[in-house]
């Protein structure tokens, strides 16, 4: 890892694109990884990023699974507002001994919103950045191949690649606005074989990402999903087969599947 302090301006990083005078070179690929949440859902506690996972926290899993992939030259930490020293301590503490990797980490704040803070993130980018992974915090489990593979679908020149799973529960569709716990109309029930469950990292031509988060107007909580994002602005999404381990910690019980799931690949990796 190559330490870089919050107050360091990545518009500073040595461009390294060798594109600007070869054409044919890769563009360089960064991964912007949203960790700025609160965790609500998760209940009391540390912000959801920090909380520690198999005795590492949520967030140093999920930027050592993007720092991991070899497409990946530079990772944005969008940490909770006003906690960017301490992300960057925790962050030095629990990855120096990746002392093979030449991977970059930055550290900027985030916003109120999901949205907001993966606007942030993008803002942090150096120029030469012309893909980029936007990857939740709160997906820290995704495998590396995962990553891979939607690195290289955007760079064989898809816009936008988003890892999904077939749905496995029936989904429903209800009237909006109605009481929280209260009985729901069903509107209608979509063809689950025509359903798919979009999970993280969305990649993207930089480009159409930023233009998305430059014209998409934020509504309400602003949106949970970069690439519904593209899609307004009329780009094409395609999905690439996404991964079981890949699933957002959300709620208590995915805690206990994400330990359960550490604890497998510890019990393998000792064999
Ligand atoms: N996120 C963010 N900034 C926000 C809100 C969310 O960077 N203002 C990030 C979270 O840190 C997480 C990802 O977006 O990595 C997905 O969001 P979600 O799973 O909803 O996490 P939280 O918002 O933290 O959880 P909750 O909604 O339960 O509070
Ligand atoms: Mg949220």
């Amino acid at each position: 890892m190559t330490p870089s302090g919050p107050s360091d301006s990545p518009a500073a990083s040595v461009r390294t694109r060798p594109g600007h005078s070869d054409p044919s070179a890769p563009l360089r690929c960064a991964a912007v990884i949203p960790a700025a949440g609160r965790g609500v859902r998760l209940g009391p506690g540390a912000p959801k990023a920090l909380r520690a996972l198999g005795g590492t926290p949520m967030l140093v899993h999920a930027v050592r699974a993007l720092a991991r992939a070899r497409a990946v030259s530079l990772v944005v930490v969008v940490g909770p507002p006003g906690e960017a020293a301490q992300v960057r301590t925790l962050l030095d503490d629990h990855l120096e001994h990746l002392a093979d990797d030449s991977t970059e980490v930055v550290v900027v704040s985030g916003g109120d919103t999901r949205q907001d803070s993966v606007r942030l993130g993008l803002a942090a980018l150096p120029e030469d950045v012309g893909v980029v992974l936007v990857h939740d915090a709160a997906r820290p489990l995704v495998p590396v191949d995962t990553v891979e593979a939607v690195a290289a679908a955007v760079r064989a020149g898809a816009p936008a690649v988003v890892p999904a799973l077939p749905v496995t529960d029936t989904v429903k569709q209800v009237e909006p606005g109605g009481e929280p716990g209260g009985p729901e109309p069903v509107v209608a029930t979509p063809e689950r074989a025509a359903l798919r469950a979009v999970q993280t990292p969305q990649g993207f031509d930089r480009r159409v990402l930023t233009e998305a988060h430059e014209k998409v107007p934020a509504a309400g909580e602003g949106a949970t999903d970069d690439a519904g994002m593209v899609e307004r602005l009329g780009v094409e999404v395609v999905l690439v087969p996404g991964h079981e381990e890949a699933f957002k910690v959300t709620r208590p019980l995915d805690m206990v599947l994400a330990e359960a799931v550490l604890a497998r690949r510890r019990a393998t990796d000792a064999f």
